[in-house]
């Protein structure tokens, strides 16, 4: 497909990752190029590019991107703009739902604000709701891009500052017979893996993690382009000896000081956590460990002094974008028996419209409404992006409607909030 902007004639070009021919070839190292460019990381060196090829045809990924055409002068093999996605598994808090997961959206600075991004975004989200996802996730470099397309932040982090000196006292010690146990990054995969899967299993907001996770947690530095000689590993195993949590890390030198980089910890229980967190404490000659994690309780509340962990920020982490009301919302758990009818705001259409909601028994029945029932008054009006943000449980409906976000009686909300609102804050440990 080519299109024409005030720029010139652009070709937009879907990749084959199993074709070997030169062209394709080169058009595949230019299209990483141009994300690292955006990202301002390294050129891919061409061991990096076998195994970026390597994940990304595991995953079965789609990368597509804008290329100028090639009779224009220095017109080469980057493309101007990028756009990829790849399909997970989301853990709504009732089921595992099949997602669009989107990523490495980039623009040229030479074509930014030409309504490319737009365009790229637009066009994948019918083609997503064409396949049938009725949920599309991402995650943003700024704030402020994504709701115009009816994308909510539905998950945060936490980014934490942790004194680990002696200030660092849990009010009781972690006593669940479980163990913690260092391991090398490579032998100690299977053990990750298996707590991960536990982990997702049982953690509503969980996203399958990509393969890329596996090269990194076996050693290997995406962003440096090779080993990570500092990356250290330990399992937590439970009672029964079977892993239910780990811990990544290195350790920094900073101002004549260690401070212990905390880059991946998963716990399947809180307990695991609490465990891990304590294991963290104890490493020597460190008085400090930062992170940015999901899961950081319950540690400050299981803390003699609380103030030892301060967070430096909460940032946005997963966004959620309903393609389909009737599939996504019967996918997620619900927690009031009810009827409600509810009115979806989405300019691109996808969600646009009338639905009764009848929830029984956790799970809901969703009908839109027909044509003679479209005038009729809702009882809980709303945009997509905000759907998308109480989607996972991660913000509640009153905080909503205190920001103007949901509209309706002052019965209706409450019957709504009653009906949506429950079970465990979501929790989403893959980055993408
Ligand atoms: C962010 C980026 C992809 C935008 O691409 P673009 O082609 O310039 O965007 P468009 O011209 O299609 O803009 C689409 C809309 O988003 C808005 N927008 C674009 N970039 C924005 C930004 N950084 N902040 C806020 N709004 C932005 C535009 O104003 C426009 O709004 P409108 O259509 O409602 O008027 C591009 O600047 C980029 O590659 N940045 C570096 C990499 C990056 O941050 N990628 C996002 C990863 S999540």
């Amino acid at each position: 497909m080519s299109f024409h902007t005030g720029t010139g004639h652009l070709d937009v070009v879907t990749l084959d990752l199993h074709d070997e021919s030169e062209d394709t070839r080169a058009r595949v190292r230019g299209w990483v190029e141009a994300v690292h460019r955006s990202f301002h990381e390294q050129t891919p060196s061409d061991e990096h590019l076998e195994k970026w090829l390597t994940v990304q045809r595991g995953e079965e990924a789609v990368l597509r991107g804008v290329w100028e055409q090639p009779d224009l002068p220095l017109a080469g093999a980057i493309p101007v703009a990028t756009f990829g996605y790849f399909d997970k598994h989301l853990n709504t808090g009732a089921s595992m739902l099949l997602v669009r997961m989107i990523t490495d959206v980039t623009v040229s600075p030479t074509h930014r604000r030409r309504g490319l991004m737009r365009r790229l975004m637009t066009e994948h989200l019918d083609e997503a709701a064409r396949e049938g996802l009725a949920v599309a996730v991402l995650t943003a470099s700024e704030g402020s891009i994504y709701q115009r397309f009816g994308f909510g932040v539905a998950t945060t982090e936490q980014s934490v500052r942790i004194d680990t000196s002696a200030k660092f006292r849990m009010r009781r010690p972690v006593d669940d017979d479980g163990r913690v146990v260092l391991v090398e990054p490579g032998p100690g995969w299977e053990s990750m893996r298996t707590a991960y899967e536990r982990f997702h299993e049982a953690t509503r907001g969980s996203l399958e993690r990509p393969g890329y996770y596996e090269t990194w947690l076996r050693g290997y530095d995406w962003e440096e382009q090779g080993e990570d000689r500092a990356q250290r590993v330990a399992v937590r195993l439970d009672a029964d000896g079977r892993p239910d949590g780990f811990v990544v890390w290195a350790v920094k030198e900073v101002d004549d000081a260690y401070e212990v980089r905390v880059r991946d910890l998963i716990g399947v229980t809180p307990q695991a956590r609490l465990a891990l967190w304590q294991f963290v404490a104890d490493i020597d000659l460190a008085d400090v460990a930062v992170a940015t994690t999901p899961n950081l309780d319950p540690l400050p509340l299981a803390l003699v002094d609380h103030r030892v962990v301060r967070v430096r920020q909460r940032p946005d982490h997963v966004w959620v974008r309903v393609l389909d009301v009737p599939a996504a919302l019967a996918a997620r758990p619900w927690f009031a028996d009810d009827v409600l009818t509810l009115r979806v705001h989405d300019p691109l259409g996808h969600a646009d419209g009338h639905f009764t909601l009848g929830t029984a028994d956790g799970r809901v029945h969703v009908t839109p409404a027909g044509e003679s029932e479209a005038d009729v008054e809702p009882d809980v009006e709303l945009d997509v992006e905000t759907l998308g943000a109480l989607y996972l449980g991660g913000v509640r409906v009153p905080s909503l409607v205190d920001a103007g976000r949901l509209t309706g009686s002052t019965d209706s909300l409450e019957r709504f909030a009653a009906m949506a609102d429950g079970g465990p804050t979501p929790r989403c440990a893959t980055h993408f």
